[in-house]
């Protein structure tokens, strides 16, 4: 029988798309590994669906918090301090969601409001 000189590079050709395939449903998983919150910082409570994905409380106190309670969240001025704090977690999120005096409510989305609230109660 003759050999057909094409076969090899179809071969490989086939082995090449199989290869996409693999590597390309590989890294969906990936993703959404990545989206479920396994960045540093993440709570493993984020699993329910309480908070939403990829949020980092860190990042938010950093942003919307430390321009009144301090650099650090250790308090500055009148603005108390969020270390070591007295608070329940659930009354953290209730100033979180409400305000309290001048601190104005939803700074925090709600669905994060739990998750920043234990993240507030990690500081020392
Ligand atoms: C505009 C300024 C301001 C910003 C921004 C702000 N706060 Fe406040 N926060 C206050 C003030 C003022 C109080 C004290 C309110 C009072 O007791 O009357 C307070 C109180 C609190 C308390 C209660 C502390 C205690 O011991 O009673 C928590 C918890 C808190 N803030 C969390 C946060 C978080 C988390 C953020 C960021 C998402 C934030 N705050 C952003 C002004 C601010």
């Amino acid at each position: 029988m003759q050999k057909n000189p094409i076969v090899p590079f179809i071969l490989i050709a086939a082995f090449g798309i199989a290869l996409i395939f693999f590597l390309s449903i590989q890294g969906v998983d990936k993703k959404k590994e990545i989206a479920e919150g396994h960045e540093e910082g993440a709570t493993e409570e984020t699993e329910g669906g309480e908070s939403a994905e990829g949020f980092d409380p860190e990042a938010v106190a950093q942003g919307k918090c430390i321009s009144c309670h301090g650099g650090d969240l250790a308090g500055q001025g009148n603005f108390p301090s969020l270390v070591d704090t007295k608070l329940s977690k659930e009354e953290i999120a209730e100033v979180i969601t409400n305000g309290k005096g001048a601190m104005p409510p939803g700074l925090v989305e709600e669905a994060n409001v739990d998750a920043m609230a234990e993240y507030i109660l990690t500081l020392e």
